[in-house]
């Protein structure tokens, strides 16, 4: 069965924007999947150009509407690349093809008695492009754009929606999978347990010009959510004019899938099957609706201007980090909130430091002890090896639940979950202990092997996620694109013994932002943030009230719980304790314990650690984190949870 993707087609009165590019990389994401799962799959995406809006941000520009639409129709078109969306056509819906086809729409629906004159009196908004009804009203305001409708009297054609309203309410009912998550699906059949209207579909040309004519009627254009849910059929090569389904239509209609956000919900859950309807096909198959970027808890939206270009953002993280940042922080379906620090944060722990390092440290000592190559293995398994053969099983299973889900949060969490649990598999087998052994030589390998494996069904994971990052962990194992080396989940039989494997250069390296660096970041993004930063930096309160920091700040430390391996007095000090700590990955850290603790006391303890402090020289010896501990008079009492927890597990 061959699938069907499409986004929303963007309007062109405003440049794209972080919101616009979450739901293109969603849905990118998911088309990646199904291919790599050998499914035929279309991506559509594209512009919507016509209406109100996009006719008064041209005249605001002073250029022809057309014109208008040209330059930014392209700045979507150009924002694909870079972020890694790989479309199959890009639509516009001043292309003469799509104007044929809703013209031909119109005109079947108007013979068949679909749609009517009649004289209407409402409100009128112009945000909305539409008549609201009162009770949408939210005092006397339109609830999206907060200004007053304008009474409007006249005539218009209404497509006979309200015909179809029953055999809708059935369709959501009988499929609980057309529209997802839940909530929405529960918001629209409540919204149909009143009686439809029926939808006015046209614009008298005296109001405005800038639309599809009426092919019935001159004196009319048509209303743009008319004219733009028609795409994803006329991006198809639909004919209005034929008896049923031919060519591209029937091949990818039955797996129709829209991706969108709340804010478009009604027209793509109420308007466009009762069309689809009437036109005598079929709804599509599933809808998948998620919440709002917010910035500082307000939508990220030109008006209120608190827009993020996406394009800076990938030019200061790179494409993967970007896509893994917005696909993993926002649960599909909820609001989720926006901010540089957020964004750094889980650029440094969960792609530096635990997949980064990983990759990093495997492949490292894949150099050091398996001659950089694929190690053969005799040894028998053991317990600590089946642990992570099975978790890589489960993620096959998991990952590709979530992911046909669109639950992409849940399918990286699951990633997490195998990359820590590697990251410990690595401490607990410490193979630099082995290799210090000739006895150990065979386990060595097995360890070796099983962590190269490992690798590399993460990286079949993220190939969906993040295609680039997926090519270079597959090309550090020796192995070609990622569509071709094995299924997610089974282990063993790719990896040739004796291959060369060898990593080039560090996924992502670390971004460092201590807070007592002074020189700003680098990057356009972080560069208009700069000045506040530097505040934090000098350790300045960002907050409103003075002596309190705000959550950000707080979030950019990054505590982590830490198992300390190894403890030894500091020569010449009767203050420092030198431990080897496991975070998971092993690390020094000189804490100040001594004389409140002995290094046996201290050995096999659970203690919190400042995981992201510049290394700092004490007694000569490079300290990679401080441990915190309570002062109380003459006591020191070191940190602890209050159970135990995996080493490197985060504390917040
Ligand atoms: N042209 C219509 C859609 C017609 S589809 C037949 C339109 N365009 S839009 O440019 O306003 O884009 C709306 C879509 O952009 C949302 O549904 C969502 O996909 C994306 N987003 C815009 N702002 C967003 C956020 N702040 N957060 C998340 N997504 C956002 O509506």
């Amino acid at each position: 069965m061959s699938n069907y993707v499409t986004t929303p087609i963007f309007y062109v009165n405003a440049e794209p924007h972080l919101g616009h590019a979450y739901t293109a990389i969603a849905a990118d994401a998911y088309c990646r999947f199904q291919r790599l799962r050998g499914h035929e799959v279309r991506l559509q995406t594209g512009t919507d150009e016509h209406g109100d809006k996009i006719a008064a941000a041209a005249a605001a520009a002073g250029i022809t509407p057309q014109a208008y639409a040209d330059r930014i129709s392209a700045l979507f078109k150009e924002m694909a690349g870079p972020l890694g969306i790989a479309f199959d056509h890009f639509i516009r819906t001043t292309d003469p093809a799509h104007r044929r086809v809703v013209q031909g729409a119109l005109a079947r629906l108007h013979d068949q008695g679909d749609i009517v004159l009649s004289d209407y009196s409402g409100l009128y908004c112009r945000g909305c492009e539409r008549f609201l009804t009162e009770k949408e009203l939210v005092d006397g305001l339109c609830p999206d754009h907060r200004t007053p409708p304008d009474p409007l009297s006249e005539q218009n054609y209404f497509f006979k929606m309200s015909r179809y309203q029953d055999w809708l309410i059935d369709h959501i009912r009988q499929h609980p999978e057309f529209i997802t998550p839940e909530r929405y699906r529960n918001e629209v059949l409540s919204f149909l347990s009143e009686p439809l209207e029926d939808l006015c579909i046209s614009r008298p040309v005296s109001r405005l010009t800038w639309g599809i004519p009426l092919p019935f009627d001159q004196n009319f254009v048509t209303y743009v959510w008319f004219d733009a849910l028609l795409n994803y059929l006329s991006g198809l090569g639909y004919d209005p004019a034929a008896g049923g389904p031919a060519g591209d239509v029937a091949r990818f209609w039955p797996r129709a899938e829209h991706v969108v956000a709340k804010d478009i919900l009604k027209p793509h859950a109420i308007y466009w099957p009762t069309m689809l309807r009437a036109l005598g096909l079929a709804p599509y198959w599933r809808l998948h609706v998620h919440g709002y970027w917010n910035v500082n808890d307000t939508k990220m939206s030109k008006s209120i201007g608190n827009v993020v270009r996406p394009l800076e953002l990938v030019a200061d993280y790179g494409a993967d980090a970007v896509r893994y940042f917005l696909l993993r922080e926002m649960s599909f379906g909820l609001d989720a909130a926006f901010s540089q620090e957020a964004l750094e944060a889980r650029y440094n722990s969960d792609l530096a430091n635990d997949l980064g390092n990983l990759v990093s440290r495997t492949l490292a000592m894949a150099q050091k002890f398996t001659a950089g190559a694929v190690p053969e293995v005799g040894e028998e398994d053991g317990q600590l090896d089946r642990e992570l053969v099975a978790a890589v099983g489960r993620l096959g299973q998991e990952f590709d639940l979530r992911l046909a889900d669109f639950q992409f949060h849940r399918a990286l969490q699951a990633v997490w979950e195998v990359i820590g649990l590697a990251n410990r598999y690595i401490v607990v087998n410490a193979p630099w202990e082995l290799a210090k052994d000739q006895g150990r030589r065979g386990r060595l390998s097995l360890v070796i092997y099983n962590l190269l494996e490992t690798l590399r069904h993460i990286a079949l994971a993220l190939g969906p996620v993040m295609p680039e990052t997926a090519r270079l962990m597959l090309t550090a194992l020796g192995l070609g694109g990622v569509d071709a080396q094995g299924r997610l989940g089974q282990w063993g039989g790719v990896l040739r013994p004796g291959a060369p494997v060898k990593l080039t250069a560090p996924l992502f390296p670390r971004r460092e932002r201590h807070p007592e660096e002074t020189s700003p970041p680098a990057g356009p993004v972080a560069a208009k943030q700069a000045s506040r930063q530097e505040a934090q930096a000098k350790g300045q309160p960002v907050a409103d009230s003075p002596g309190l920091i705000d959550f950000d700040y707080f979030k950019r430390l990054d505590l982590r719980v830490a198992t300390v391996l190894a403890a030894e007095p500091v020569k010449k000090s009767d203050r420092l304790l030198k431990l080897t700590v496991a975070a998971p990955e092993p690390r020094t850290v000189v804490a100040g314990l001594a004389g409140h603790y002995s290094p046996e006391e201290v050995v096999g303890r659970q203690v919190i650690i400042v995981a992201n402090l510049k290394p700092a020289k004490l007694m000569g010896i490079e300290s990679q984190g401080m441990v915190l501990a309570a002062k109380d008079g003459d006591r020191l009492l070191v940190s602890a949870v209050a159970g135990e927890v995996a080493p490197g597990v985060r504390v917040s």
